[in-house]
């Protein structure tokens, strides 16, 4: 079998997996779905929580120079002719000349062997052309075209030009914009950052490979303001600190890449961009990124809305429009990371198993709690008092007294559960239980009270 076809395999035994154990659903599915939508389950959203909680105690709550924001989705249009979104946010589009489906010229030319890493529409279209490269379908494609990846909606109950708007493609723009509020409120010291996390739409033109590429995902970002001269010193930090979150997350050091992007590719706002990589299931492919995004958006704001937006340095006269360096993170593709590094099958007492190694940390369900034997009274009582005892310490434990006890720890395995609690017969004599551990396997006897405390 191919390295792509295993790889394949083990991209679709995990979207198998989320979708059978209440991860991660096809957005709604039961209509026949939405294309580039997905839903969390259960498991899914705990996961998902865990992810966000840990950045946000990673990188707002265990510092002094960081401030958390929640703007609005909708904002003003000004915002996306300001921030270029308008005029360049968007991307390279081809046309099947017979279905009228609609592809990226960039991924078909990737797919078919071509690097086309900073080659213009032209250029795209004569490759194309040159190499009569075909749709998906067989068919002849159109010129490359632009397409801008915004969504736009109307705001209010007149349909015109003044009240248009656009369901946010990134959430930056929302800390942008809060940036003199902030000022006039704290007056913090530079450098400072301001935090934000929440969803952000792109009307991709073919979403794929699970929620690696969705049209609705959710962003974590920080803007980070910096006197201008220190740019490159900050950099630097901030790709230590990249690397201090993807350790967080359990990622595997030689997984994560950092790729230098050249001019052409970078997004129009950044002066230098570094793009970490990871080796997903489907490939090395982008997992966050860091920008030096100068101060193009507080000049752009400062220039559109006409307000001022210098700092200035307490106790001097010293003025300037901070510059701005932003580490982005995909929640999304956090998730896929941890789930692929996590998705293991080996095998015990002869038969296949399934687990995920998921970090304690980051697993929805840290405890599951059970009797040996669910239609013994006394077993049930005592294993209740353990569960409720965990469960008021931990939240996220859960009671499991279905089928046996062998089949209890291949479901939590299935779903990363670290630990399986078993009450026993001898739990009623000696107030212990056994605690199995899911990546070895292996049990202990541990007292109740030293569990519980
Ligand atoms: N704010 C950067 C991005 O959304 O790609």
């Amino acid at each position: 079998m191919s390295d792509k076809n295993i790889k394949n395999e083990k991209m679709e035994a995990i979207v198998s997996l989320a979708k059978r154990r209440g991860f991660i659903y096809q957005g709604s599915e039961v209509y026949g779905g939405l294309s580039g939508t997905w839903d969390y389950g259960p498991l899914g959203v705990t996961l998902k929580r865990n992810i966000m909680n840990l950045w946000w105690k990673m990188f707002v709550d265990d510092r002094e120079d960081m401030y958390g924001v929640d703007a609005a989705i909708l904002m003003n249009q000004n915002v996306w002719k300001a921030s270029g979104h308008v005029d360049t946010f968007t991307d390279p589009l081809v046309e099947d000349l017979e279905t009228k489906q609609r592809f990226r010229a960039d991924h078909l030319l990737k797919d078919a062997g071509y690097d086309v890493d900073g080659l213009s529409l032209e250029a795209m279209t004569k490759l194309i052309q040159d190499n009569t490269i075909k749709s998906p379908n067989g068919n002849e494609l159109s010129e490359v075209r632009t397409f801008n990846m915004m969504f736009k909606t109307t705001v209010g109950p007149v349909d015109d030009e003044s009240s248009i708007s656009y369901l946010r493609p990134e959430t930056a723009q929302g800390i942008f914009t809060n940036y003199k509020n902030i000022l006039d409120s704290y007056y913090p010291d530079l450098p400072f950052g301001l935090a934000q996390q929440g969803k952000a739409f792109r009307n991709e033109i073919s979403p794929r490979d699970f929620i690696f590429r969705s049209r609705e995902f959710e962003q974590m970002e920080i803007e980070y303001f910096i006197d201008p001269s220190t740019w490159e010193a900050e950099f630097e930090k901030w790709i230590g600190l990249v690397h201090e979150w993807t350790n967080a997350l359990g990622l595997p050091v030689e997984s994560v890449h950092e790729l230098e992007v050249g001019e052409a590719d970078r997004a129009h706002y950044s002066k230098r961009t570094v793009d970490f990589e990871f080796d997903f299931p489907i490939g090395r492919e982008e997992l966050l990124g860091l920008a030096y995004r100068t101060d193009f958006d507080l000049m752009n704001i400062q220039n559109a809305a006409g307000k001022n937006m210098e700092y200035t340095v307490k106790g001097t006269n010293t003025k300037f429009v901070p510059h701005v360096i932003e580490p982005s993170f995909g929640v999304e593709r956090a998730i896929m990371a941890v789930l692929s590094t996590a998705y293991t099958e080996d095998e015990v007492n002869g038969e296949k198993r399934i687990y995920l190694k998921l970090p304690e940390h980051l697993a929805p369900i840290k405890y599951a709690v059970s009797p040996l034997l669910k239609n013994k009274e006394e077993l049930v009582v005592k294993a209740r008092e353990v569960y409720d005892a965990l469960k008021k310490k931990h939240g996220n434990v859960v009671w499991d007294d279905n089928g046996n006890i062998g089949k209890r720890y291949r479901r939590q395995d299935e779903i990363g559960t670290p630990y399986c609690v078993v009450i026993d017969f001898d739990s009623l004599e000696d107030n212990t239980v056994t605690v199995r551990e899911r990546d070895s396997t292996e049990q202990r006897r541990v007292s109740i009270e030293e569990l519980c405390q």
